[in-house]
């Protein structure tokens, strides 16, 4: 597994993140959504992210996607244009061989060269993989929303953590 790449995403890859994606709706907090995705929703969202200010990624290993990464606007309103949010999702059993790492670098830096000011990064607070991975990264942590979520019958926090580039 050491031997892998990083590209940005095509819409070929849409099944593959979906399919990283929705194990992590379905098993985890790491992620607040509660349905799978559905391709189409999938698609609108790649349709919607430019690859030049808010690029997606895959990672693969021959050519085969274990994992992906985007930049998303932080906010909607156009004030908030320099401000992104990293997102990392990591296939389930290619975990701790440095690869979220990499796609989380690597959108650093595509970060910077689009011209962002800061990049943000959200988790839910028993996410420790998530705030281990940023904290390692130079994010500082900002503030803790306190039981802004709700998923397996329980009040999930949220902290968030801040890069400025
Ligand atoms: C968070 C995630 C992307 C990390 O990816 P990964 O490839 O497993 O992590 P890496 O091997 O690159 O680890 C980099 C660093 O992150 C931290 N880290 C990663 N997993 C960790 C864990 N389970 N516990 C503690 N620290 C962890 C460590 O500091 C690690 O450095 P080290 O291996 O030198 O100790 C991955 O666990 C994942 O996809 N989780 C589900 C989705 C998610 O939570 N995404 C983030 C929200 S957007």
């Amino acid at each position: 597994m050491s031997c892998f790449s990083i590209r940005l995403a095509t819409a070929a890859d849409l099944s593959a993140i979906n399919d990283i994606y929705n194990h992590y709706v379905l098993t985890s907090t790491c992620t607040y959504q509660l349905e799978p995705e559905t391709l189409e929703a999938r698609t609108i969202w790649f349709e919607q992210h430019s690859r030049d200010t808010h690029p997606i990624t895959v990672a693969t290993v021959e050519k085969e996607v274990v994992g992906c990464g985007a930049l998303s606007p932080f906010r909607p309103r156009a004030a908030y244009r320099h401000s992104v949010e990293a997102s990392v999702y990591l296939r389930h059993d290619v975990h701790r061989r440095g690869i979220g790492k990499a796609l989380l670098l690597d959108l650093i830096a595509r970060a910077k060269s689009a011209g962002h000011h800061t990049l943000i990064g959200g988790a839910s607070a028993d996410q420790t993989a998530s705030l281990k991975l940023q904290e390692s990264l130079g994010f500082q942590r900002i503030g803790c929303l306190r039981e802004v979520g709700y998923k397996f019958g329980r009040w999930l926090d949220v902290v968030y953590s801040q890069l400025m580039l």
